[in-house]
């Protein structure tokens, strides 16, 4: 009863200007280990789950480079949005098609912007968390000890019940802002929502018709097979209407039956620039050069990435990032790495 689930329609825009909503980051292989982050989460997940039962969320317009980039699969495994409406339609669409294929089902949810580096480890905490959703009505979550006040990321606070290892959240604070962040990081209380998510394709659906009544009813109204043309269409009408919105904010945080398990498994979010910086092999002055033809001086604690064969020579930059690519050069402070969202849709409006 095993099923995956992978998203991958997000467009990574904090990855910009490498990520694009032509070629987003989850088709790229940022780390040069000769897999793309989507082929890496995919292989990740076949150690427990059948290749033909782990289906893939994208928009229509990355099904080729899906199937391209994993030719394991089926067509029918990739899950088409007519358009990207953040992680709770995508989530809702998902578990709706995996339970008309088999009420039973049992999901784990990955998305695909991620590192984990001890994948022995990773596959035992989801052994674990599937028992536990197969037998609990639970929407169970990976948590991971924080490392600083990232505003990134989902907040867990848990109830300690001892000797088990899968713990009641009593607080989910999606995103909090740099103030609350760090009064979170510092409490020592919380954990850093890993996004990856394990439920039973019932127990999601219950909470979509609780928590997100009106997206979950549009749903439920499709007359035809969700695979078919004529399902598609009715799709696309729903996603033209539908709320935008996150599981995270619309469901994690407001439920009453969300688990974490506390793991550690060397995760890292590839989310941003700097996290690219930060678990990536430091050379002189503390900076990660990845291009050929770099050069700096008086430069330190910065990232700078080229892909093109263009001489880069950096003199007097402390804490940046510097991004070269054939379509854009950005450069800016490395702490500003979730403002980049908003760099480029104001350069969208300035077209
Ligand atoms: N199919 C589809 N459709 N996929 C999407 C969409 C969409 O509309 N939007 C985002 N995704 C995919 C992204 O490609 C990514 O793999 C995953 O869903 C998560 O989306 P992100 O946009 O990367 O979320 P986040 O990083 O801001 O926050 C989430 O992950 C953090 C950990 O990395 C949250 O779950 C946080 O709570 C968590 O801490
Ligand atoms: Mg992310």
């Amino acid at each position: 009863n095993y099923f995956g689930v992978i998203m991958a329609g997000g467009v990574g825009s904090r990855f910009w200007p490498l990520s694009t909503s032509e070629f987003p980051k989850q088709f790229h292989d940022i780390l040069g280990t000769g897999r793309t982050f989507l082929q890496s989460t995919f292989d990740r997940m076949k150690k427990i789950i059948p290749t033909d039962q782990i289906y893939i969320v994208t928009l229509g317009e990355y099904v080729d480079l899906t199937l391209q980039q994993l030719p394991e699969i089926n067509e029918n495994q990739i899950i088409t949005e007519p358009v990207a409406m953040n992680t709770a339609p995508c989530n809702l669409y998902a578990a709706i098609l995996i339970h008309e294929i088999n009420p039973e089902a049992n999901i784990v949810v990955a998305p695909s912007d991620h590192l984990i580096l001890q994948e022995d480890v990773f596959i035992e905490k989801l052994k674990l968390a599937l028992q536990e959703s197969e037998e609990k009505e639970e929407l169970i979550t990976l948590g991971i000890q924080p490392t600083r006040p990232d505003t990134g990321y989902g907040y867990i606070q848990f109830l300690d019940k001892k000797n088990s290892e899968v713990k009641k959240v009593k607080t989910f604070t999606e995103k909090p802002g740099i103030e609350l962040a760090e009064v979170l990081y510092k409490s020592g209380d919380f954990l850093w929502n890993a996004g990856i998510f394990i439920w039973k394709a019932s127990t999601i659906l219950n909470s979509f018709q609780k928590y997100l009544p009106e997206m979950f009813e549009s749903f439920e109204k499709i007359q035809n097979p969700l695979n078919s043309e004529k399902g598609k269409k009715e799709i696309k009408s729903i996603y033209s209407r539908v709320q935008m919105i996150s599981i995270d904010n619309g469901i994690l945080e407001r439920a009453e039956n969300v688990y974490v398990i506390p793991s550690s498994f060397g995760w890292s979010d590839l989310g941003t620039w700097k996290s690219l910086y930060e678990i990536s092999p430091k050379n002189g002055g503390n900076n990660v050069k990845h291009g050929k033809y770099i050069l700096t001086y008086n430069t330190n604690d910065s990232l700078i990435y080229s892909t093109q064969r263009k001489a880069i020579i950096v003199d007097g930059l402390e804490d940046y990032i510097v991004v070269n690519t054939r379509r854009a050069l950005l450069i800016c402070p490395k702490d500003k790495d979730q403002a980049i969202k908003a760099f480029v849709s104001d350069l969208k409006l300035n077209k």
